[in-house]
């Protein structure tokens, strides 16, 4: 099937017996080879719906459907890294021997920005460094579909700015699927194909933009129309 396709999707805690409705009859089609962006305030349901796509948790209701064989890849909200490792192990951990071709991982720990760190440990980098470290672990895998959840909201605004632009050639030189949550609008229009809206739960609004994602400019009319509208609808929450 192309995509992954969320039907219905509802889950809630309990906390102190109290039953707290995190996700409310979500509707959503992620598309193949598209960088989906989910976007919303803090506390809207958004790691939960990540955690529900990538299989972490089930759902209270309804179904998640997707191919079963794709490789999927996740970046999580904090960086979880092995204190013990070096960067170069942490990068390599999990993959398989055969799978570990020297000179791409190298290319890997370049393309983020930490070559001379290979043999760094956790503790000695900053938290945006090992924020990378995590981004670079989950290319190593080659997967098909990455799941990444805030993560560049630890950069510095010039690091970000490269990292999405890594972020989109990655993408669109080996067609990968991208389901990428973020609270920055301007980050939303710079490198969504998809941008999903949601609030308390729910999905408020989805949007798709068809310009070119190596050429986007933030300040091209029709994206400062769509950031007011978005702003607008975040606002009146
Ligand atoms: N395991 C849990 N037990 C109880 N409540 C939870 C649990 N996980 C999440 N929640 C609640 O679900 C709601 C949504 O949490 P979630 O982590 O999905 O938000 P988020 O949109 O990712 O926020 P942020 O932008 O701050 O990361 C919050 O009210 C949170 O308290
Ligand atoms: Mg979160």
């Amino acid at each position: 099937m192309a995509g992954i396709e969320l039907k219905v999707i509802s889950k809630h805690y309990y906390v102190e017996n109290r039953k707290v409705s995190v996700l409310n009859g979500i509707h959503l089609l992620i598309p193949d080879n598209r960088i989906t962006v989910i976007l919303g305030k803090s506390g809207c349901g958004k790691t939960t719906l990540l955690r529900l796509v990538g299989g972490l948790e089930k759902p209270d209701g309804g179904e998640i459907l997707f191919d079963s064989s794709r490789k999927t890849a996740f970046v999580f909200q904090e960086d979880r890294l092995m204190p013990w490792l070096n960067v170069w192990d942490n990068v390599t951990f999990g993959l398989k021997k055969q799978n570990c071709d020297e000179s791409v991982i190298r290319g890997i720990i370049q393309v983020v920005g930490l070559g001379g760190f290979e043999k760094a440990y956790p503790n000695q980098l900053s938290g945006g460094m090992k924020q990378r470290v995590s981004i670079a672990r989950a290319l190593a895998y080659s997967p098909s579909f990455i799941m990444m959840d805030e993560p560049f909201a630890a950069l510095d605004y010039f690091t970000r700015e490269q990292m999405q632009r890594e972020l989109i050639q990655l993408q669109q030189t080996h067609g990968i699927s991208i389901l990428f949550v973020t609270h920055s609008i301007d980050e939303a229009l710079l490198i969504g194909h998809k941008i999903v809206i949601i609030e308390e739960g729910r999905i408020k609004s989805e949007f798709t933009i068809d310009t070119d994602l190596i050429h986007r400019d933030l300040l091209d009319a029709p994206l400062i129309r769509m950031k007011k509208t978005i702003l607008d609808i975040l606002g009146k929450g």
